[in-house]
């Protein structure tokens, strides 16, 4: 049942202890859940031991980016913790990321390795700051086909961008998209968002979904009313 579910659960918390708190709450069955910079930073390995332990599948959300070698080593360091996805930032390049490739490859490591395109919080100001002229969206189109020939799984992405996304890298490129809110759900500080039905209708192939599950009075139900809402 985990591998058909596309919902995955952000365990965005500051402490090991909190974030097994809301995992004991799910089942593992009906999601996966996301471990990020700072619940690791602060816990490290011992927080996907313990999900592991669980029976939760973990997508390791570091977003790896620097020289190919050491890209190449924390990736192979993450798939041998077991996770079940990890990714770099594709603007890392086609040397980092065909590294990455190559040492899952070599080392028999079938963790899914996706890329970050252009981060939702950057605006074309922002990119233009850093030297790169273009709209987000061209340097989406750009840095996924690049993702795609670099051997990457698939890629971030916001609902907005899966539609042109499943055109220019086909179907089973996974595309994995936060800012999902369910109908009835605040919009919290998500700018772009999108129901769960509408993210998958767009060719998302994975939802990211953090607080309308982990701040609900009751996680199960409000995981309960996603998956009714996409079967609907
Ligand atoms: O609580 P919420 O559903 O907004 O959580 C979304 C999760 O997805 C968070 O872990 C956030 O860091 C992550 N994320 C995002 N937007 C991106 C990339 C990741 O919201 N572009």
């Amino acid at each position: 049942m985990s591998s058909m579910s596309p919902l995955i659960i952000a365990l965005d918390y500051p402490s090991l202890d909190a974030a097994l708190c809301m995992a004991d709450q799910l089942d593992p069955a009906r999601c996966r859940v996301k471990v990020g910079k700072e619940l690791f930073t602060r816990s490290g390995p011992d927080v996907i031991e313990a999900l592991h332990g669980r029976g939760f599948e973990v997508f390791l959300d570091l977003k790896f980016h620097d020289i190919p070698h050491t890209v190449a080593g924390a990736v192979q360091a993450a798939a041998e913790q077991g996770v079940w996805m990890v990714n770099v930032h594709a603007s890392g390049g086609r040397r980092m990321m065909e590294a990455a490739r190559e040492r899952l490859d070599r080392q028999s490591l079938s963790t899914h390795l996706i890329a970050v395109t252009v981060l939702t919080s950057m605006s074309e100001g922002d990119l233009a700051d850093v030297g790169l002229s273009g709209s987000p969206a061209e340097q989406v189109s750009r840095l996924a086909s690049l993702a795609k020939d670099s051997g990457m799984d698939g890629v971030v992405c916001s609902a907005q961008e899966a539609r042109g996304l499943r055109d220019l890298c086909g179907e089973d490129f996974l595309k994995v998209t936060p800012g999902i809110r369910p109908a009835s759900a605040l919009a919290d500080d998500q700018r772009r968002v999108l129901t769960p039905g509408d993210a998958m209708s767009a060719g998302s192939t994975h939802l990211v979904v953090g607080r309308p599950v982990t701040q609900a009075a009751d996680p199960m139900a409000a995981l309960a009313s996603i998956e009714s809402e996409l079967s609907g």
